[in-house]
């Protein structure tokens, strides 16, 4: 999640823009740049890491000896950016703003243009020559390409070309006037200030300015300049829409308006897992991979999956399990990774290890890939970021594109994982004919749906689950159950409750609660039941209707319509319906917020909870 400002107004915009990137530094990111446009040139300087970088590269540190000091300070139009890498190393070239041929047109960009491929062949054919590996370049040469005076007509018939999770922000050397933002799923909101007007991925960039908000929807074109903003749609009619006063203070600002980053990163989700999933699946075909660069005969020849990681991360991969097994039916095994690394495991050449680690950066996680790599097996990591350890220990990455997780219980990134096990899952199924053509239509079909089912859900569930929350936040123990693959759905759930709550909470197999567990239930016990349509609902069910007996209080999550769910708890959150091995990324959603709710009515610090780190480098 990469983070856009743009300024035109009255005043020297050089610091104005910097600082409105460090409004966003919480969005993460890896490199930064920023463009003026002076006396018709435009400026460009871009820096790889921390925005101290930039601000020495553009003589901002005072010092006066900073690397090249940008277009001298009276410039009042620009555009900055920094950057979370999807497409392209970390490099400066790759940095953000991205100019077209004679860099007359700028741009910066938030998301991914899925159909990039395509545009960036026949822009070549056109003779067009591009300076860097990312997507984001293409928009500005076709800015070039149907610039003819108008730059808000050139963005509208860009953004027509474009398919995407985008957002961007256009700046042209002949309109001193004038920045041109288009908004396709991922946030854009315009500021409005006295003679000045602001783009911005959130407004945390220009909060201290101007509290006047503009929000953009989905499709819209914005054209802003001294003296405001106007709205159009792709087809070029006009949107009216009036501006919001803001009253956030600093600190929600940085939440962008969420009282705690867990909960803001609870509603990133629809975008993580969109962008995740997006340029992976341009047609229904099959999933594009081709980033992994792992060839063919190694593909045919893998004997045995090994899926080792921790924590959240590991309730990923047991849902991975499930995935890779059901389509692409080869035999995954399952370790957590502080176990794997000290078992002297039997792994080799023909066994594929992956390895599930959002910071990329738990020793145990690293500590067991090595040591699967040292006994000649491929090493795949999944991992949400650029630059990290286990990028360096790992024979292929498969990048998360979760941006960066404050809070310290995993959310957005254990849905991004998922989803990112799904994309391999189909993958796998297709280079390995688990699945016929039809099948992986209909999955990828339906995997497109989720970002929006997320939303939908995170919508419908909130109030009943809030109120669950107040009638249970006193109680001091919780069971969850689940089967098949609503268990590592409930051991996630279980995991969220522990962590931020520290109420002691057991999750178990539900076939395995007459083996024992079922001996903790009494009449006020509140159990947890992952209860989504699969093979083995009616199995999950008589499980219910066992606890039910012992008094137990049944909160159980299934799929919309199931009346046997329903009526076999005493309460009951729906998800909504998808193919059975898609509906754990939904089923999570309501116990995240379950567990949320319980540890803000108990009081609780969500975001830094006690004893926990983000990311665990020890041993
Ligand atoms: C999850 O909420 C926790 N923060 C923790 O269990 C975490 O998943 C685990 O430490 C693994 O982290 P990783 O994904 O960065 O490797």
């Amino acid at each position: 999640m990469c983070g856009i400002v743009g300024y035109v107004g009255g005043r020297p915009c050089r610091d104005l823009l910097v600082a409105g990137l460090e409004k966003l530094e919480y969005r993460g990111y890896d490199s930064a740049g920023i463009a003026l446009l002076e006396n018709g040139s435009i400026d460009t300087v871009r820096a790889v890491g921390n925005l101290a970088n930039l601000r020495a590269a553009v003589g901002m540190d005072g010092d006066g000896n900073g690397g090249v000091a940008v277009a001298a300070p009276p410039a009042t139009i620009g555009l900055a950016h920094t950057r979370w890498a999807t497409h392209g190393r970390v490099t400066e070239e790759n940095a953000h703003p991205h100019g077209d041929c004679d860099d007359r047109v700028q741009i910066v960009l938030n998301g991914i243009v899925e159909n990039h491929s395509e545009l960036r062949r026949e822009l070549a054919a056109d003779g067009h020559t591009f300076s860097s590996e990312t997507d984001a370049e293409i928009v500005a040469h076709l800015i070039e390409r149907h610039y003819d005076g108008d730059l808000t007509e050139a963005v509208r018939a860009t953004f027509n070309d474009l398919r995407g999770h985008y957002a961007f922000a256009a700046m042209h050397a002949d309109q001193p006037d004038t920045l041109v933002g288009a908004r396709q799923e991922c946030p854009l909101v315009a500021g409005l200030g006295d003679g000045e007007s602001f783009l911005a991925s959130a407004i945390p960039a220009f909060l201290a300015q101007t509290r006047d908000v503009l929000l953009i929807e989905n499709g819209e074109i914005v054209t802003i300049d001294r003296e405001g903003a106007r709205i159009t749609d792709a087809a070029g009619t006009p949107v009216s829409r009036d501006a919001e006063e803001v009253t956030w203070d600093e600190g929600t600002a940085e939440k962008g308006g969420y009282p705690t980053f867990m909960m803001k990163e609870i509603h990133e989700q629809p975008d993580a897992v969109a962008e995740t999933i997006a340029d992976r699946l341009p047609t229904t075909d099959g999933v594009d991979l081709s980033e992994l660069e792992l060839d063919d005969d190694l593909i045919a020849r893998i004997r045995r999956i090994v899926i080792v990681a921790c924590g959240t991360s590991y309730h990923a991969g047991l849902v991975g399990r499930y995935a890779i097994e059901q389509w692409a039916r080869i035999p995954v095994e399952m370790d957590i990774a502080s176990e794997y690394r000290y078992r002297d495991p039997v792994v080799g050449p023909d066994d594929l290890v992956i390895g599930i680690t959002q910071s990329g950066e738990t020793a145990d996680t690293l500590a067991a890939m090595r040591l699967a790599r040292e006994r000649g097996a491929t090493v795949l990591a999944i991992t949400n970021i650029m630059g990290s350890q286990a990028t360096r220990d790992s024979d292929a990455v498969l990048f998360t594109r979760a941006g960066l997780e404050i809070g310290v219980a995993a959310t957005k990134t254990f849905t991004a994982q998922v989803a990112a096990m799904y994309l391999l899952g189909l993958w796998l199924a297709k280079a390995r004919g688990g699945l016929g053509p039809d099948r992986i239509a209909e999955l990828i079909a339906e995997l497109k749906h989720v970002p929006s089912r997320i939303e939908e859900t995170l919508e419908s569930v909130d109030d009943r689950v809030r109120a669950i929350a107040r009638s249970h936040a006193s109680q001091r123990f919780f069971l969850y159950l689940g089967r098949n693959i609503g268990l590592p759905v409930c051991l996630e759930g279980a995991l969220k409750l522990k962590e931020i709550s520290y109420i002691p909470t057991d999750a178990y197999a539900a076939g395995e609660m007459k083996h024992g567990p079922i001996a903790l239930l009494d009449e006020s016990t509140p159990v947890v039941c992952v209860a989504t349509d699969s093979p083995v609902l009616e199995k999950v069910l008589s499980n219910v209707a066992e606890v039910r007996a012992r008094g137990a209080d049944v909160v159980a999550v299934a799929t919309e319509g199931s009346t046997e769910a329903a009526e076999a708890s005493d309460q009951v959150l729906f998800v909504p319906r998808t193919d059975w091995v898609l509906q754990p990324i939904l089923a999570i959603l309501p116990l995240q917020l379950l567990a949320y709710y319980i540890a803000r009515l108990n009081d609780l610090n969500v975001d830094q909870p006690r004893n926990l780190a983000k990311t665990v480098t020890v041993e």
